[in-house]
C-alpha cells in the first residue's frame, strides 16, 4: 500500500512537471528563479589594459568611414565616424600580451568641444575571459584627464554585466594621431 502511494506520488509529480514544461515551451514570457540559473553571487571585477588607437601608417586599426561636408571646417571634426578594431594589451607597449580588441565605432558628436560618442564591444581573448565581451556606450571627452563611460552589458562570463570604464590617455602622437589609452574597467557580473 505504502509502495503504491509512493508510486502514485512520483507519477503525479512527473506528470505535473511534464504539463508545466509543455506550458512553458508555449508561453511568450515567464518568471524564473535567479538562483536556478546560477545567478547566485554577483561579482565585481576590475580589468586593466591599454587601448591602441592606430590611425596612421599602412595598417591602421581605426579608419574614417564617413564625414559631413562641415567636418573639414569644424574645430571638433564634428560628424566624422571611425570604425575601429583596436588591440587591447596588458602593458602600454604594443608588443606586450594581447588581452582582446575594442571593436566598434567612435564618432565626433560634439559641436563645441571635443567629445566622442563611443559604441564598442571589448572582445576578450585571454584566460578565462576568452570569448566573453563587454559593451560600452558613452561619451569620451578625449582631452580630459579621466573619462568615464558606462558598460551597458556583456556576454559569456559577462552576462548581465553593468559598470563603468575609466580612460586616461597614456601617450598621444599629435603628428600621426596615434594614441595609447589606459583603461580601468569595473564591472558587476555573475
Ligand atoms: C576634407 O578634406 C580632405 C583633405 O583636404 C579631403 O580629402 C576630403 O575630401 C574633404 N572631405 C569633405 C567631405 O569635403
Ligand atoms: C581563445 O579561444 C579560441 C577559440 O576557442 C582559441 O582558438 C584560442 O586559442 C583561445 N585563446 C587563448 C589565449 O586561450
Amino acid at each position: 500500500m505504502a509502495l503504491c502511494i509512493t508510486k502514485l506520488v512520483i507519477f503525479s509529480l512527473l506528470f505535473t512537471s511534464a504539463i508545466f514544461r509543455a506550458a512553458n515551451s508555449r508561453t511568450f514570457s515567464r518568471s524564473l528563479l535567479p538562483r536556478e540559473h546560477r545567478l547566485r553571487n554577483e561579482k565585481l571585477s576590475h580589468l586593466h589594459f591599454y587601448f591602441h588607437d592606430i590611425v596612421s601608417g599602412r595598417n591602421p586599426t581605426a579608419v574614417l568611414v564617413a564625414e559631413a561636408k562641415m567636418t573639414n571646417t569644424s574645430a571638433t571634426r564634428f560628424g566624422s565616424v571611425f570604425v575601429i578594431d583596436d588591440p587591447l594589451t596588458e602593458r602600454p607597449e604594443m608588443s606586450s600580451k594581447m588581452v582582446g580588441r575594442a571593436q566598434g565605432i567612435y564618432s565626433s558628436a560634439s559641436l563645441n568641444d571635443i567629445g566622442l560618442l563611443m559604441v564598442q564591444n571589448y572582445v576578450f581573448t585571454e584566460g578565462k575571459y576568452n570569448g566573453s565581451t563587454l559593451s560600452i556606450l558613452g561619451r569620451n571627452a578625449v582631452l580630459s584627464s579621466v573619462r568615464e563611460m558606462p558598460i551597458v552589458g556583456g556576454s559569456g562570463l559577462f552576462r548581465f554585466a553593468s559598470g563603468y570604464a575609466q580612460a586616461r590617455t597614456h601617450t598621444v602622437n599629435f603628428q600621426t594621431g596615434d594614441a595609447v589609452v589606459e583603461y580601468n574597467v569595473y564591472v558587476l557580473h555573475y
